[in-house]
């Protein structure tokens, strides 16, 4: 879905749909859960500032943010996954691998460019698909690993 698909806007009012975490996305470990929530909160944030003006002042921020946040959080989930023997612990440390190549390469752009509204607006529509993507197909797997 793209940006714009996320708005709806009547006159002034303007309704904006953001991602949220559900128990769809429930991993069976609480510490992972609870990181993966915190996820969903910088990608909303970054969605209402982007909606509000403030992309330009808060990107790189928030690109600093996920490059750090997703580094730990990845450390902590994999090591989770080869604790509980879980078939997909390769395929989750290779989509990690990709997502902070992609992270890498936004910051470099930023560097080259400076701040982007277009980049912007893409980099929330991919951050909003992986996340959903990434946590709904391949972390919930730890739950049938974690409960056996
Ligand atoms: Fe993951």
């Amino acid at each position: 879905m793209v940006g714009s698909d996320r708005i709806l806007t009547c006159g002034n009012y303007r309704v904006i749909q953001v991602i949220k975490w559900t128990e769809a996305y429930a991993t069976g470990i609480a510490e992972i859960d609870k990181q993966h929530k915190m996820f969903f909160r910088i990608v909303e944030d970054f969605r209402l500032s982007h909606v509000e003006g403030r992309g330009a002042t808060v990107y790189e921020q928030v690109v600093n943010l996920l490059a750090a946040y997703a580094r730990g959080h990845f450390g902590y989930e994999e090591s989770c996954m080869h604790a509980h023997n879980c078939p997909m612990a390769a395929n989750n440390k290779l989509e990690h691998t990709q997502f902070l190549r992609f992270i890498e390469r936004t910051r470099k752009q930023y560097r080259l460019h400076g701040y982007r509204d277009h980049e912007s607006e893409e980099l929330l529509g991919t951050l909003e698909d992986w996340l959903t993507n990434h946590i709904g197909k391949v972390d919930v797997h730890l739950r049938d690993c974690v409960s056996k």
